[in-house]
């Protein structure tokens, strides 16, 4: 989510939405302002892009010279216009504006409920709206203080009082927050770019830490109240990287978000060594174990995630699995029992071809399941089942951290569903979530060699073609990898099962042609190097990726890539780093869109 707010001269109502509209990327299913006349604070959100929230304020515009806004990425609550922010007690006493997660909201409900509060939305931060009215002791610092001490969890908040027309409060707690220094003015920010156009002066708030702003005034302090002192940082670089934190590109930021996004999708689900996703997934362990087939049905780097799926859950589930290209399996007449389970997995959620194939399958009578990252997303509504994968807003077109999380999802599900049918011991399911937790710190390790795979991809911008091998998961991986080399590199490039090449395709080896070959599985590295053989004997220039310790590739490949050690099965979530960053580097080198490739788009909605 992101947050903003104004304390000053001028409207508040124009700077706020110029400040939100630079903090889309953070979300953008609901976005809303409220806005303090000194009078009274009055209230404007809207479901849906921050476009909707400006249409409702251009009939009637909010007027006055303090305000809060909030563009959300709905956690709490889908998105809807009693769950976007500002959020306010009954009397409209207090205004609030938060991001991050009330841990403890639940139980702060039910007191305040047991109290006679009555909420309006399903969120965490109405909690600490009705809160701060139940703790109110006239003075808008002491009463936040108060509040804050209450709450669990991480938190950003603005909060304004209609009794304090000259102030702003601001907290931060694991949740990032930034003041702007105007003249005459004061701002709060989740991010810089928000404010980037008001001010260059910006304070960083430390967490539990809070901000009392007035117009000509910004006073720090801890949330106990012991005055904070604090540089002013000046702020160099451009509006346009600052969206970015740093990174050239929005690819490039999710790609190295992976550690955090995959840990985010695991945190919670894992209990005592064992996966739980009993919170979430209400499929009774007689459901589970009746369930005779598992079809996975996804559109593009989501389809290649349940190329992953099917290896992983017949591996640990042993149930049979099938994989189909949304499009494809609408219009073909699967077959479908009130046994069989199809898992549709969507980032956006909103994918035309991936909703209508979702519908036939309810329509037959199957249990639908969907992995996505969008809450409240038409696929998450629809959905018999969800599981919402944590990566965060996925901005660039080309997906990479949004498929690593989909993997995480797949091999939680499997290991679940292997716990409940008994096709796993508890030795082995503790074996893979000791691995699972493992992987985000391996991941780190694989960026770390972001040089080596730079020089890797220097040797393929010149080529118009290439190849990608591997045997099992590998082969799976080889195709998102591939995939992503001809989203945004527009060089041409086929994935093959390393096996399958002899029966055909190695027709198109010649001199100099390059081949990306993953040999990360055990159980076929031995046929994998064969294979590698034949292409090199044919002149191709072999890169060749495999794991930690393994002394061997490099004999027969041209430059290798060693990936730290984990199970087999969790294969793909490291080997499809480095491919993920030759597909950029490669793009840059040649000089195309990185963020938003000719003729694709983020989100498909149509057939
Ligand atoms: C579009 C995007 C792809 C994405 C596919 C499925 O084609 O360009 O990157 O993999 O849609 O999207 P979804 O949101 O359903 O995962």
């Amino acid at each position: 989510c992101g947050i903003v707010g104004y304390i000053g001269e001028k409207e508040a109502q124009p700077i706020l939405l110029e400040g939100l509209s630079k903090l889309e990327y953070r979300g953008y299913d609901s976005a809303g302002v409220a806005i303090f006349n000194g009078e009274w604070i009055r209230v404007e959100k809207s479901k849906g892009r921050l476009v909707d929230l400006e249409g409702k304020l251009k009939s009637a515009g909010l007027s006055g010279n303090v305000g809060i806004g909030h563009t959300r990425w709905a956690t709490h609550g889908k998105p809807s216009d009693q769950n976007s922010h500002p959020h306010t007690d009954e009397q409209s006493q207090f205004a609030v504006v938060h991001n991050g997660i009330i841990e403890n909201y639940l139980e702060l409900k039910e007191e305040l409920i047991g109290k006679g509060y009555t909420f309006t939305s399903e969120t965490d931060t109405e909690v600490i709206a009705k809160l701060l009215a139940d703790l109110n002791d006239g003075d808008l610092v002491s009463t936040v203080q108060k509040a804050v001490a209450r709450l669990h969890g991480a938190y950003a908040l603005g909060v304004l009082s209609v009794k304090e027309p000259g102030r702003l409060v601001a907290v931060r707690y694991a949740s990032p927050l930034v003041i702007g220094l105007g003249n005459g003015e004061n701002f709060i920010a989740s991010d810089i770019p928000a404010i980037l156009k008001h001010t260059r002066d910006v304070y960083i708030l430390e967490d539990g830490e809070m901000a009392i702003l007035e117009k000509d005034r910004v006073q720090l302090m801890k949330i106990d109240g012991t005055p904070v002192e604090r540089d002013t940082l000046r702020v160099t670089w451009d509006l346009d990287k600052a969206e970015k934190s740093g990174y050239e590109h929005f690819m490039l930021k999710e790609i190295y978000e992976q550690p955090k996004a995959i840990q985010d999708t695991m945190a919670s689900r894992i209990s005592q060594e064992q996966v739980d996703l009993s919170q979430e997934i209400s499929l009774s362990s007689q459901v589970i174990q009746q369930i005779d087939k598992v079809q996975f049905v996804a559109c593009g780097t989501a389809y290649h995630a349940g190329l992953v799926g099917k290896y992983v859950f017949e591996d640990l589930t042993r149930i049979p699995v099938e994989v189909d290209i949304a499009s494809e399996y609408r219009y073909r007449n699967p077959i479908i029992t009130e046994r069989t389970l199809v898992i549709v997995i969507s980032q956006s959620g909103e994918t035309a071809d991936t909703l209508a194939a979702l519908r036939e399958a309810k329509k037959a009578g199957a249990t639908v399941l969907a992995i996505t990252n969008v809450v409240g997303s038409s696929v998450a509504r629809e959905a018999d089942q969800v599981l919402i994968t944590w990566a965060g807003p996925e901005i660039a077109v080309a997906s990479t951290k949004a498929y690593t999380s989909q993997l995480i999802a797949i091999y939680l599900l499997g290991t679940y569903f292997a716990q409940m049918r008994g096709t796993c011991t508890v030795e082995d399911a503790k074996q893979i979530v000791s691995e699972l937790t493992r992987l985000p710190q391996r991941v780190e390790a694989i960026l770390e060699q972001s040089a080596k795979i730079k020089d890797f991809a220097a040797q393929i911008v010149n080529h118009e073609h290439l190849f990608f091998l591997g045997r099992g998961l590998d082969y799976a991986v080889a195709l998102e990898g591939s995939l992503k080399l001809k989203e945004i590199s527009y060089i041409h490039s086929e994935a093959y099962a390393a096996g399958e090449l002899k029966h055909g395709t190695l027709a198109l080896i010649e001199e100099g042609i390059p081949v990306i070959s993953l040999a990360t599985q055990r159980a076929v590295y031995e046929k994998m190097v064969s294979n590698i053989q034949e292409v090199k004997a044919r002149g191709a220039y072999l890169l060749g990726l495999t794991v930690e310790g393994d002394q061997e590739l490099q004999k027969s490949v041209d430059a290798v890539l060693h990936l730290p050690e984990t199970l087999d099965i969790l294969s793909p979530v490291l080997a499809v780093v480095p491919l993920q960053l030759v597909a950029y580097y490669a793009c840059v080198a040649r000089g195309f869109d990185v963020d938003k490739p000719r003729n694709l788009a983020k989100s498909v909605t149509v057939e």
